[in-house]
Formats: structure tokens, C-alpha cells, sequence
């Protein structure tokens, strides 16, 4: 969604100018950044060349360079800096803050394409799937930048910031969620480290030069990329820092908070997701968005669906099961750079566990597709798709994070919900049915933090969707990245403004 179609990515929209204009101003109220329309010629022009930049592009590389602390006395120096320049930062006052921020908006959208040809080199991801994310960006700008106006506004109560929060973002979505965690934190007062993962190390150098020439300070926001683990345990674990803001694994959020028991933290973590489809679906629209949310990006998302649940007849449904099938066979695979390939590489050679995903079947288990290495690289898979997996079976209940689905049959939605609640996270969770009576009762008793009906369970959208977890799916204060309350929760009021 957006305001209106850009007809030409490798030009300047004047109507995209002075809608930001308008956010700065006041005079406009948030709307969604349209993603690229790649049904354009001009367009398609310019996708052209960012393939052709993509595969030995080294964007990035000198930055994460020049920002690798190697020792104990850098990273001391660095938090303590970050600790002096919140006070100015603070100072500041939201609007002048907003106004950075929404710069920031505008240069992450003039560096569209430099953005989508760093993710693709580094991190395999393909143009349709980095473009929403660029997008996703330039939303939590100009979306933080006004909530952190309302901070200042709040009649009877007064905030008061972090004063240094540390950003841990993850690989896997790594444009917009580093921008989105650093953006709500900066909107809300705070300076700002981040640590961006190793495997995304060269697209969040980008991202925050971007927000350096922005206008936010080298000290408001530093870049850091530390040569030994140990020094991650050093920051993590330092006093000074008064806020974490982590998106990774679970076992990683519980690593960090036993480091330092008293860290507000905030983090979003793992997922195993399930779309539930019962005989009232439109099925053709369920294969689709089954097929979507499982294999996009090669399942590395948290927000994915590895799991789906068919209902009844729906098990049975020759046309459903063969349609999902060859979906997911017809799935071009290939390197980002290709312009054929539908789905690119896993980020790193599967670890044990992934590997038992994609080679290994539990008892009753069948492969309907098996995932297949295709080149040398350890990283190029087939998509795989396993029938008969069992209620309490290792694939029901653990997270694999690669392209694999995994088919579960139910007699009816009451047992199929059964199924979705036993499992210890609770992300992101889906219905196709249309019918309203299993809706309220879908509704009213799955356990998840983003629920999606009749629709692909990945891809929330700022404002419209917010985002967050439940269960083992989030440790933390509980409030949605890119919805209303997510920066109220990131200080503290002289007198609660809502409940939490
Ligand atoms: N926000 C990401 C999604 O919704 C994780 O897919």
C-alpha cells in the first residue's frame, strides 16, 4: 500500500519528495511507502542493473572495516561515549529528532537500489523479497518519528529516555529490522549502538550511513562490530547500557539476559508457525499463500510458515495437495543475481540441526518433495516438502529456520488449534477459512502475537500490522514494533501513561 504507484524507481518521485515534505511539516499524516512495481518498464530497467551490480558488489566492506573494535579499551570508550552524547540527543526535542528521522526516511528511499543490491549480495536475498523490506524501513522512520512526538505530549506524565541502548539485529531480515530497532530508539531519545550479525555486516554499515547523513550525530548512533565474542559479552553485559533490543534466537536472548539479570530487554525471538487450512478455505488462495509464507526467502524468517495444518477433507483434497506440490516444485531456485530465481540460498552451510531438517524423517514422515544440495556451495537447496508429520514429533515442535514444510492433518479446527498451542512459541499464526463461526473460534483461541486470516502469515506491516511475540517468541516488555505503544515502553514516566 501507498499513496500512490511509482512509475520510475531510478528517478526521483516528486510526489514521494513532497509527501515527506508534508510528514516533516505536520501536514501529513503516516501513510505506507509503495514497494517497487516491477511490471513497469522503467522499472525493470532498473532492477536490471542492480542485478548486474549485485554478485561482487563489496558495498559496505571498507565501513564494517574501519568500525571493528579489537579490544576491551575500544569498546569501553565507545559505551561511554554513546553515554555522553544522550544527553544532547535528549536536548534536542523530539520535533528537531523527527525532522532527522524523516530524512533518514527519505535517503533510505533515494538508496533503494544501493540497499537491495548489498542484501542480495550478502545475505542471497532476491529483489521481491528485499524491496518490502526497504520499504518497511522508510515506514518505521517516518512512523517513529511521530510517535516519538506524542512522547513529549502526555498530560500528568513526563518521560524520560535510555540513555544508551545496544541493537542486536539479525541476518535474516537485515535492512529493516536494524533500521526498525535503531529508529525506535533514536524517535524515543536514546543514543544508539549497534552490533550488526556477521552476516549482515555489510548491509548495516549501509543502513546507518544512511542515518549519519541523515543527521544523526557519529555519537548518537555508533556502528560496532567486535573481533572476539568475548567483547559481545562486554557489551551486553556493561551497566552503562540501559536498554537491549534483540531480535535473534531464543536460547540467545536467554544467553544475553543471563549475562546481566537486571537489562531491560527487549526481544523478539524464535518461531514455529502454522497456517491451519479447513474444508471452508478458498484452497486455491491457500496453496498460494502456504507456498509464500513457507519458501520466501528460504524459510529463514521468523514470521514463517513451516508448518500447515489441513482439515478434514482438505487432507484428503487431491486438488489442494497437488497444487501445493507443484508450487513449491515449480519454485526457481537459483543466486539472487539471476533474475530467473524465485528463491535464493540458505546464509550459511546448515548447521546440525537444519540439516536434520532437510535430511532427516520422523517416524510415519514421507518426503513429497526432498530437498536436494544443488551446487557445491553447501548453501543452494531444493525446497522440501514432508507429509504424516506427527503431533509431538520433533518437526511439530522445533524451529529449522530453512526451506522446508512440513504437512499435519487434523479432523477438525478444535484439534488443528490443539495442535498449534502445544507448540512452546507463538509468533506469527494463520487461518484460510471463510467461514465466520471458525474464525471467532480460531480468534478466540490460538496463541499467537500476529495473526493473519486468509493471507500469508510473513510480511507485517507497520502501523497496520504491528509485530510481536508470544510464548518463547518474545522476552521483554510485550508491546509491537510498529504499532503505538512501542516506544512508550522504551524509558520511564514520572506516572504510567497507559498500562502495560
Ligand atoms: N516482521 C517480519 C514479518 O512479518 C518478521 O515477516
Amino acid at each position: 500500500p501507498g499513496p500512490h504507484r511509482v512509475q520510475n524507481r531510478q528517478e526521483a518521485d516528486p510526489a514521494l519528495a513532497s509527501a515527506v515534505d508534508g510528514l516533516i511539516s505536520g501536514d501529513r499524516d503516516f501513510f505506507n511507502t509503495p514497494d517497487s512495481d516491477p511490471d513497469l518498464p522503467a522499472n525493470r530497467e532498473w532492477a536490471r542493473g542492480i542485478l548486474e551490480r549485485m554478485k561482487d558488489s563489496t558495498v559496505g566492506a571498507d565501513a564494517v572495516k574501519a568500525n571493528t573494535l579489537k579490544s576491551s579499551a575500544e569498546l569501553d570508550e565507545a559505551i561511554a561515549m554513546g553515554v555522553d552524547a544522550a544527553a544532547d540527543w535528549q536536548a534536542m526535542g523530539a520535533a528537531k529528532r523527527a525532522e532527522i528521522l524523516h530524512r533518514a526516511g527519505a535517503l533510505f528511499e533515494e538508496r533503494r537500489g544501493l540497499m537491495l543490491e548489498v542484501m542480495g549480495s550478502e545475505c542471497g536475498k532476491t529483489l521481491d523479497q528485499g524491496d518490502p523490506e526497504v520499504s518497511e524501513a522508510i515506514d518505521f522512520a517516518h512512523y517513529y518519528a511521530q510517535r516519538g512526538l506524542e512522547l513529549e505530549n502526555v498530560d500528568g506524565a513526563s518521560y524520560t529516555p535510555s540513555k544508551l541502548t545496544v541493537v542486536t539485529p539479525p541476518w535474516n531480515f537485515p535492512m529493516a529490522i536494524p533500521a526498525g530497532s535503531t529508529l525506535s530508539a533514536l524517535a524515543s531519545g536514546s543514543a544508539v549502538i549497534i552490533k550488526p550479525a556477521g552476516q549482515a555486516a555489510r548491509i548495516g554499515a549501509t543502513m546507518v550511513q544512511a542515518l549519519w547523513d541523515a543527521g544523526v550525530p557519529k555519537d548518537v548512533l555508533q556502528l560496532v562490530f567486535l573481533a572476539e565474542r568475548d567483547l559481545g559479552r562486554e557489551l551486553v553485559s556493561d551497566p552503562r547500557v540501559d536498554r537491549l533490543i534483540l531480535t535473534g534466537g531464543y536460547e540467545t536472548a536467554e544467553l544475553f539476559r543471563s549475562f546481566r539479570k537486571d537489562l531491560p530487554l527487549l526481544a523478539e525471538t524464535s518461531g514455529k508457525n502454522a497456517i491451519i487450512v479447513t474444508p471452508h478455505a478458498d484452497l486455491d488462495l491457500a496453496a498460494r499463500d502456504v507456498v509464500q509464507s513457507a519458501f520466501g526467502h528460504a524459510g529463514q524468517k521468523c514470521s514463517a510458515s513451516s508448518l500447515v495444518i489441513l482439515v478434514g477433507s482438505v487432507a484428503e483434497s487431491r486438488r489442494f495437495n497437488s497444487q501445493l506440490v507443484d508450487a513449491v516444485k515449480s519454485l526457481t531456485v537459483g543466486y539472487p543475481w539471476n533474475p530467473e530465481s524465485q528463491m535464493g540460498p540458505v546464509i550459511d552451510k546448515p548447521g546440525e540441526k537444519l540439516m536434520r531438517g532437510l535430511s532427516t524423517l520422523g517416524e510415519g514422515e514421507r518426503w513429497a518433495l526432498e530437498p536436494k544440495e544443488l551446487d557445491d556451495s553447501g548453501k543452494l537447496y531444493s525446497p522440501g516438502v514432508r507429509y504424516g508429520v506427527k503431533r509431538g514429533s520433533e518437526y511439530h515442535l522445533t524451529e529449522y529456520f530453512g526451506p522446508i514444510l512440513g504437512v499435519m492433518t487434523a479432523e477438525t479446527l478444535e484439534e488443528a488449534v490443539a495442535m498449534v498451542n502445544e507448540i512452546d512459541y507463538g509468533l506469527t499464526s494463520g487461518l484460510h477459512s471463510l467461514d465466520a463461526d471458525e474464525l471467532a473460534y480460531w480468534l478466540e483461541n490460538i496463541q499467537a502475537g500476529n495473526l493473519y486470516v486468509n493471507r500469508g502469515i510473513t510480511g507485517a506491516i507497520v502501523q497496520r500490522q504491528p509485530f510481536g511475540g508470544w510464548k518463547k517468541s518474545a522476552i521483554g516488555a510485550g508491546t509491537k514494533a510498529g504499532g503505538p505503544n512501542y516506544l512508550i515502553g522504551m524509558g520511564t514516566w514520572s506516572d504510567a501513561p497507559v498500562s502495560q
